[in-house]
């Protein structure tokens, strides 16, 4: 029965409540029981609030009193806001299942009578989970971060999350730091709520999606504690009321060119190798060309301008009193598409038309920039063919050309087990090599990729070594690190073939990764017969096992490439 009530562009969730039939009757009885009047039934957008709101996700702990923000906005615009949970990616406590609250969100935006969605999450995984959820359903969408913890001091030096634990931790493994000392450090990193405040995955997403066009202008940077962080929430909750007007959907915000954008931005912030595989598998929900070797096309020759840890010295809260990312986007100008639109109703340009770097030293001008060249490299060779990838900006630079003898390392329980043993057969020139941590090895891709070097090593003030696998790295870390080596060796990739003694060859400039054996000998290595029983039988793990791609190709699942689209086809009872 088709909705006579409701005048004018008909809404999406008129499907549910503008039917005067018995499917009608029951979609709004119920929801009155929570206190709806009946006219908010008729012709008013009704706006989800996809929260990753967890007392298990620290980094989140404040998105229910921000979503209360939102709603603020969502009902003086004239729309009527619903939060609904999203599953919570907590980074510090659970293995990365990123593809799984993208299911979720899908599902949860896809299956219920929303017109438009508020996407609110700060955690690294949570904010591309949900970004993939609704890209595959591709109604008027908007992101909202949480915003950065505020910076932490500890004796009177800034602290950041992430970058200063892996510090202190080998000034500890190198008899520089008591554990006392360690132990103490341990409370004064976080001062509130709110993502890390390096620019590690989370604030590079929350970079990313601004950049992308799919957020107000100065999200990625507001502290959580700030109460202008509750203002933008405010304005979001107004703007997704007017999106569902324009009929404004992901798809006509998150273009190649935008993709382009948030890559050279990537560069320019320094930002998290994680980004390489969270904007793939964006990309692939929306079916738009953009793959592995666009972070090279796009990236090359952009200059580091912003000085944050873990390349830099700085923090989110130091950004955003330095202008944040619109003052970043206003210096890389004509660097980027500018024309690219966003979910503000404007293009680009006039979001970052007035904005204004405050000094030169936490974001540097384009003539004065940290480095001059600054985007993630796309390594190939004859250990990565599908590719890997490395952050020379987060690198040793004597190291960016190096040859040495493989240290090979089976797993993450034999590199654990070994990795201190005085009688490792290892010096500063060895290349350290992980096996088994790529997508379907760990399983999930997790961020052991920046091993920590051996501690004799350590106690002889190295401080920096050549390092392969096919896992990530937690974009907090730093390091001569090549990651996310593409097939990974679960899948019978090169790097499963690496035996301890081999040369490995890195050559960044070149974009060559090689292993230094003849093609005869890793023939015959291929050879032999390799049994890995899987310890996951059953459950999303080993559905995950079973579906996830490769990392060049964004290591999302293989059935939720593509999208759905909002379309219900049958009604729930
Ligand atoms: Fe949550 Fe870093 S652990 S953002």
């Amino acid at each position: 029965m088709s909705d006579a009530r409701a005048p004018g562009r008909r809404l999406r969730s008129s499907r549910w409540y503008g039917k005067l039939d018995r499917d009608g009757f029951i979609h709004r009885s119920w929801m009155k029981s929570d206190g709806y009047p009946a006219d908010l039934f008729v012709d008013k957008p009704m706006i989800g609030i996809c929260s990753s709101w967890s007392d298990l996700t620290p980094c989140n702990s404040h998105l229910d009193e921000i979503a209360e923000y939102v709603k603020r906005g969502v009902w003086e615009a004239g729309g009527v806001p619903m939060v609904f949970p999203a599953m919570s990616l907590g980074e510090t406590q659970m293995l990365p299942t990123t593809n799984l609250m993208s299911m979720a969100v899908e599902e949860s935006i896809r299956a219920n009578p929303i017109d438009g969605v508020v996407l609110l999450g700060g955690c690294d995984k949570n904010t591309p989970a949900q970004l993939m959820g609704a890209a595959s359903v591709d109604i008027p969408s908007i992101v909202l971060s949480g915003g950065p913890k505020l910076s932490g001091v500890y004796r009177g030096e800034k602290m950041g999350s992430g970058t200063s634990v892996w510090q202190f931790s080998e000034a500890v493994r190198a008899g520089e730091m008591s554990i006392d000392d360690f132990l103490a450090a341990e409370s004064c990193m976080s001062r509130s709520a709110g993502f890390c405040n390096t620019m590690g995955t989370a604030s590079t997403m929350a970079c990313l999606v601004e950049a992308l066009g799919i957020t107000l202008p100065g999200n990625a940077a507001i502290p959580a504690a700030d109460s202008r962080r509750r203002v933008l929430a405010h304005l979001t909750g107004r703007r997704i009321v007017e999106l569902v007007g324009e009929d404004l959907s992901p798809s006509r915000v998150l273009t190649r060119e935008a993709f382009a954008n948030a890559v050279r931005v990537c560069a320019a912030i320094g930002g998290s190798t994680n980004a390489v595989v969270h904007l793939l598998a964006i990309a692939g929900r929306l079916g738009i060309e953009f793959g592995l070797d666009d972070w090279d096309r796009f990236g090359k020759d952009v200059p580091l301008l912003v000085d944050l840890m873990p390349a830099g010295k700085y923090l989110m809260e130091d950004f955003y009193y330095a202008g944040g990312l619109p003052a970043v986007m206003r210096e890389l100008g004509g660097l980027l598409d500018l024309g690219a639109p966003t979910v503000s109703g404007r293009p680009l340009r006039d979001q970052v038309a007035t904005a204004e770097r405050i000094g030169d030293e936490v974001i540097h001008a384009m003539d004065d920039p940290i480095r001059a060249d600054a985007g993630i490299a796309v390594l190939r060779g004859n250990l990565a063919p599908d590719g890997a990838i490395i952050k020379p900006a987060a690198a040793s630079d004597a190291l960016l050309e190096h040859t040495g003898p493989a240290v090979v390392f089976e797993s993450i329980e034999d590199f654990k087990a070994r990795i201190d043993d005085p009688a490792l057969d290892v010096d500063e020139d060895s290349v350290l090599v992980l096996k088994g941590c790529g997508p379907r090895g760990y399983p999930g891709m997790p961020e052991v990729g920046n091993m920590p070097l051996p501690r004799k090593l350590l106690e002889r003030g190295v401080t920096d070594m050549v390092r392969i696998s096919d896992a990530r790295m937690s974009g907090t870390a730093y390091g001569t690190v090549v990651l996310h080596v593409s097939p990974e060796s679960a899948a019978g990739g090169p790097l499963a073939l690496v035996q301890s003694g081999d040369r490995v060859s890195l050559d960044v400039a070149n974009r060559a990764l090689e292993l230094e054996v003849p093609q005869e000998e890793l023939a015959r290595r291929r050879a032999a017969p390799v049994s890995r029983p899987s310890e996951y039988e059953r459950g999303y793990a080993r559905l995950y096992i079973d579906h996830v791609q490769q990392a060049h190709l964004g290591a999302d699942l293989d059935f939720l490439v593509g999208s759905s689209g909002d379309d219900v086809k049958r009604e729930s009872h």
